[in-house]
C-alpha cells in the first residue's frame, strides 16, 4: 500500500524482506500479470488499486494463495492514481491506486502490495501471446490489421478509445490489448 520515492526504495525494501515469514530470496524473481488484477493492501485484504495485464512485479514472498509484490514504475504527471511502467511512455502498469503517494512530474515510486498468485506467469511472451491471438480475432473483422508499429505507445491509447467499442471489448480485454499494442509497437 506505499509509494515512496525511488530514495526512500531501499529503505522499504528492506523493511518489506524482513517482515515477511520464511525463508529470504536472494535475489526477488521478476513475475507478470496475465490479466487485469486486483492490488491488495495484505495477502487476504482489500484492492487498493488495479495492475494492468503484463505488469512486471518483483516477488517477495507468498502467503496461502497470495503473493507479496513489490511494481516499480512512475506516477502519471500529478496524479497519484496511475503508475505507468516507464518514465516516457504513458503504459499503465497500476490505475486506481489507492494509497498514499506524492505526485509529480515523472516520479519513480515503488508500490507495496498483494496479488492472487494463480494471476501470475513467469514469462511474459505467454501474456503477448494470448493478446496477440485476441487482436487477431477482434480487430480484423472490419479492416485489414493495423502493424503494432503503425503508432507509438502513447497513440495506441487514443485510437482504442473508439476501436475497443467498435470490437465491443470489455474492459479487461480492452486493457490486454491496448497494452500489448503499446509494448509491441516499440517506439
Ligand atoms: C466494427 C468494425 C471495426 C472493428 C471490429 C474494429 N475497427 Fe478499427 N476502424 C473501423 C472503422 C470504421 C475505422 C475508420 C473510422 C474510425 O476511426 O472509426 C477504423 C479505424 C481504425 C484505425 C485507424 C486510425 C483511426 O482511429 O481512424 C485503427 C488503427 C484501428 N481502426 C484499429 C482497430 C483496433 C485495434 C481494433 C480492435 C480493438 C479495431 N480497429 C476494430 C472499424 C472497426
Amino acid at each position: 500500500m506505499k509509494a515512496t520515492t525511488a530514495f526512500a526504495t531501499t529503505l522499504m525494501l528492506g523493511f518489506c524482506l524482513t517482515a515477511v515469514a520464511g525463508p529470504v530470496h536472494a535475489a526477488p524473481a521478476q513475475q507478470y500479470t496475465s490479466a487485469v488484477t486486483s492490488l491488495l493492501d495484505a495477502a487476504a485484504g482489500k484492492s487498493i488499486g488495479s495492475v494492468a495485464p503484463g505488469a512486471a512485479l518483483e516477488v517477495e514472498g507468498t502467503s496461502g494463495s497470495a503473493t507479496h509484490v513489490a511494481l516499480h514504475g512512475w506516477f502519471a504527471a500529478g496524479s497519484t492514481a496511475i503508475v505507468y511502467s516507464a518514465p516516457d511512455k504513458h503504459i499503465v502498469a497500476l490505475s486506481g491506486f489507492t494509497g498514499h503517494g506524492t505526485a509529480g512530474a515523472a516520479q519513480a515510486v515503488t508500490i507495496d502490495g498483494w496479488v492472487a498468485t494463480n494471476a501470475l506467469v513467469a514469462d511474459v511472451q505467454t501474456v503477448w501471446k494470448t493478446a496477440s491471438a485476441l487482436y487477431a480475432q477482434k480487430c480484423g473483422q472490419c479492416h485489414a490489421l493495423q502493424p503494432v508499429t503503425s503508432y507509438s505507445a502513447n497513440q495506441w491509447p487514443a485510437i482504442m478509445k473508439t476501436q475497443a467499442d467498435n470490437a465491443g471489448l470489455d474492459p479487461g480485454q480492452t486493457a490486454l490489448i491496448t497494452t500489448y499494442l503499446q509494448v509491441q509497437s516499440g517506439k
